[in-house]
């Protein structure tokens, strides 16, 4: 069956908006809901803006059947990339039943309606997370699913099982459980990128903010693991890169009916101290930092086993940690406050 019309559940955030301007590229229709609870409307005009088309956007929350049911009546969708969920580890733990009610509900809503109106193609945005503590690296897709340290990884081992559960009865749907590693960079014209509120959690938005002197300087959670320089490794993967695996895995959905399941990173690992002095490098902005205590939860090293995703999907990173560091660097200095002005 041929796809055309894509429902991009959470379009305007930091994945689905660069995925929504691949999928332009590719020839698909996108058409996007979000509610806007970690994303602005302002993303709307700049990715019209790049693509040179309108975007049909809708403005609702993937939990509310309502919302769902105006878009499945006003347009024929073939397929689902379901980006919409709450993704700040820390804020997770403080906020569980925030996190478990929009998490699961969202994607129990999306099934039922799916059902409803027949709809039998969708993409789901999971983690690397799903594999809790490795023991070893990299990982493949056939390794066990581990045990959250978080309610947010939580709600990630959970979606993946709705999603099995579903298709053990519902075989003619076409499902796909994308596993990303640590996504990072921005689209090249610097038009969007991620902007988190408030003090980053992650490493690459904090590098960035220091870049431009909005924090002073960077704090490495431990240098004392068990890796060549003491700080963790991470897969970090180029944003561009993960939105080119969903024009992929969409093209391998309409071939595959049943379950896939695919790791999205580099198949490399990057040390933070690494990736400091790969962003220095590749911007010429001296970041400075100071090594602090680890962070609890942090894993020691985790990367990705890439051969079922080039060999099944044809995936491969294109962009080097390099390129994701300047992309990064570009956003933030042409975009200091995000999407605020
Ligand atoms: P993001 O917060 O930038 O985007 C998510 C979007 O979903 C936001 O625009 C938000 O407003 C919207 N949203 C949330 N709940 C909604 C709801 N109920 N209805 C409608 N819209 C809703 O996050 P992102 O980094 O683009 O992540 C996208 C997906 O990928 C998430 O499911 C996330 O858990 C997953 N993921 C992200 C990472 C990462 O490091 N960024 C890693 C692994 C997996
Ligand atoms: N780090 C610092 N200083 C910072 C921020 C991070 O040293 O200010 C370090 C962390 O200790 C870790 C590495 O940088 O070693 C990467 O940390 P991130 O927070 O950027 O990424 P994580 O790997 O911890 O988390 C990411 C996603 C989660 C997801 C997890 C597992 O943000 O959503 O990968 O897939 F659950």
């Amino acid at each position: 069956m041929e796809i055309k019309n894509v429902l991009v559940t959470g379009g305007v955030g930091y994945i689905g908006s660069h995925t929504v301007l691949s999928l332009i590229e590719h020839g698909y229709n996108p058409i996007i809901i979000d509610n806007l609870s970690n994303s602005s409307e302002k993303v709307l005009p700049r990715l019209e803006k790049i693509s040179s088309k309108k975007i049909k956007f809708y403005k609702g929350d993937v939990c509310n059947k309502e919302d769902l049911e105006v878009i499945f009546k006003e347009n024929k969708i073939d397929a689902i990339i379901h980006f919409a969920g709450l993704k700040a580890v820390g804020e997770s733990v403080q906020k569980p039943v925030e996190y478990y009610r929009n998490n699961l509900d969202s994607t129990l809503t999306l099934l039922e309606e799916m059902l409803k109106y027949q709809i039998k193609n969708i993409i789901f945005s999971s983690s690397a997370t799903v594999y809790g503590i490795p023991s070893h690296v990299p990982l493949t897709e056939s390794d066990p699913i581990g045990k959250a340290t978080n309610p947010y990884g939580q709600t990630k081992i959970i979606q993946e099982g709705i999603f099995q559960d579903f298709s053990f009865v519902h075989k003619d749907y076409n499902i796909c459980l994308l596993r990303y590693f640590n996504p990072i960079g921005a689209h090249p014209s610097g038009m969007i990128g991620e902007a988190p509120n408030g003090i980053p959690n992650n490493l690459m938005p904090y590098i960035t903010q220091v870049a431009v002197g909005k924090r002073e300087k960077l704090h490495i959670f431990g240098n004392d693991y068990n890796t060549p320089d003491g700080t963790c490794i991470r897969d970090y993967v180029h944003v561009c890169d993960l939105a080119e695996g969903h024009v992929l895995s969409l093209k391998k959905l309409a071939q595959e009916p049943g379950l896939v399941i695919y790791n999205l990173g580099t198949g490399k690992g990057t040390s933070v101290l690494e990736l400091v002095h790969a962003y220095e490098k590749a911007t010429g902005v001296k970041i400075p930092y100071q090594i602090d205590a680890r962070r609890p939860g942090d894993v020691e090293a985790n990367y990705a086993a890439t051969t079922k995703a080039e060999k099944e999907l044809g995936f491969k990173a294109k962009f080097t940690i390099e390129d994701s560091c300047r992309d990064s660097n570009n956003w933030q200095q042409h975009n200091p406050n995000g999407y605020d002005d």
